[in-house]
């Protein structure tokens, strides 16, 4: 039988390295998307890669989603069965600090695809899967949110994913394109990019537990994220690949914390004692052990504008895709520090 082909863009990040090797285990062609950069970026996907001239069911191949060209080439060149963009300026701090990129790669970039897919018109009916967000909430007041939720986006990256989630629904509308948003809510792994919070947090606290590291800075504490393990999310976006008709769909737990919750299961299971005291930008925390300051609150980490608020409810995947998250918080931290502890060497 004859291979399906996969087009991932975003290859090198967190998702797009666990998603290859799921398509890969699905006996899938992978063609994964790098974009050019000046030291090697690759290192999620080296166990997977092999030389381009060797003869591989995963192939690296230079892209940029601010770059048309480069897009429509590699739609023509690759011929997918199914395309996942899940190419990003993906931090929502630094979307405040590069505003236009994050709208042109975000939200242009997912529109020069869905170009790509109408214009070449090919035999095969590509499916197209894009990553939504569950920061197109934003500053919504519902206590779960689902795909009936209105979207309120507080940030140059909620607002950019928002353009891409409606016109993924405007071709799929307008020329039939089969294109599906997946709206996930965040998710973590052990190879999480450093200045997400759940690695911060990991990485800091084990670097003080070693005494290599003095104090961990870390902005607002009282948002409440619902945090699941990009393992599982992957499948999720394939799933949906998979049905008769394209949809839109949650993806969540369902449960949800605080950042300041999130740090004291972590102390916890690192067995560091510590005291919280003072408030708001004063608040730190204090080893028992020692009395010196290990975690304190920057001015620098907190947002112009915050999302206070997430939980989402992912009861239509559950239904109509049959995917449930497999891994719980623990066992996701667990394993978080697991890796860096045999890394930090
Ligand atoms: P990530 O680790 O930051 O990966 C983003 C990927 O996009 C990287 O491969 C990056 O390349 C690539 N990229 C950035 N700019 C590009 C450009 N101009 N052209 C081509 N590629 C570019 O993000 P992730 O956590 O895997 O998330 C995957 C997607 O899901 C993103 O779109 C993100 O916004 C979305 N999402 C993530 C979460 C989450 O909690 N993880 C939740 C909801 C939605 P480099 O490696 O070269 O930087
Ligand atoms: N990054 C970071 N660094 N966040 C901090 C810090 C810090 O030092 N201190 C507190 N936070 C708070 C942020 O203000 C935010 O409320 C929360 O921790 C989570 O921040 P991130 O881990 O940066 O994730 P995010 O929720 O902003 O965005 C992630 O999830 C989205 C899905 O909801 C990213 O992966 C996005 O790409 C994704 O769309």
């Amino acid at each position: 039988m004859k291979k399906k082909i996969a087009l991932i863009f975003g290859v090198t990040g967190q998702d797009g390295a666990y998603l290859s090797k799921f398509l890969l285990k699905k006996k899938y062609k992978v063609y994964g998307v790098k974009r050019r950069s000046s030291i090697i970026n690759t290192q999620r996907v080296d166990d997977i890669y092999k030389d381009i001239n060797t003869k591989s069911d995963f192939v690296l191949c230079y892209g940029d989603l601010t770059d048309s060209s480069s897009i429509l080439q590699l739609v023509k060149k690759t011929n997918p069965d199914e395309i996942y963009n899940l190419a990003a300026q993906s931090h929502v701090q630094v979307s405040f600090e590069v505003p236009e990129y994050s709208a042109d790669v975000n939200g242009l970039g997912t529109l020069r695809i869905l170009e790509a897919i109408k214009n070449l018109n090919l035999k095969k009916k590509i499916k197209f899967y894009q990553a939504g967000t569950s920061e197109m909430f934003g500053r919504t007041k519902e206590k779960f949110q689902n795909e009936k939720t209105s979207f309120y986006p507080a940030s140059p990256y909620g607002v950019s994913k928002n353009f891409a989630h409606w016109i993924t629904v405007n071709y799929r509308e307008a020329y039939n394109i089969y294109a599906c948003n997946g709206i996930l809510f965040n998710h973590e792994s052990p190879i999480r990019g450093e200045t997400f919070v759940t690695k911060k947090i990991i990485q800091g606290l084990i670097k003080i537990k070693n005494g290599t590291q003095k104090k961990l800075f870390l902005g607002n504490l009282y948002s409440k994220r619902d945090w699941g393990h990009a393992r599982d999310y992957v499948e999720a976006m394939w799933k949906m690949l998979q049905q008769k008709k394209p949809d839109d769909y949650v993806i969540a737990t369902g449960k949800n914390m605080t950042i300041k919750e999130f740090v004291n299961k972590v102390l916890k299971k690192l067995n560091l004692k510590i005291r919280w005291i003072g408030r708001g930008i004063n608040e730190k925390a204090i080893n028992i052990e020692n009395k010196n300051v290990i975690i304190e609150c920057k001015k620098r980490y907190f947002r112009p504008v915050e999302v206070d608020y997430l939980r989402g409810n992912a009861n239509k995947a559950k239904r109509k895709l049959k995917w449930f998250p497999k891994t719980s918080i623990d066992k996701m931290i667990e394993e978080m520090i697991d890796y860096e502890l045999d890394n930090s060497l």
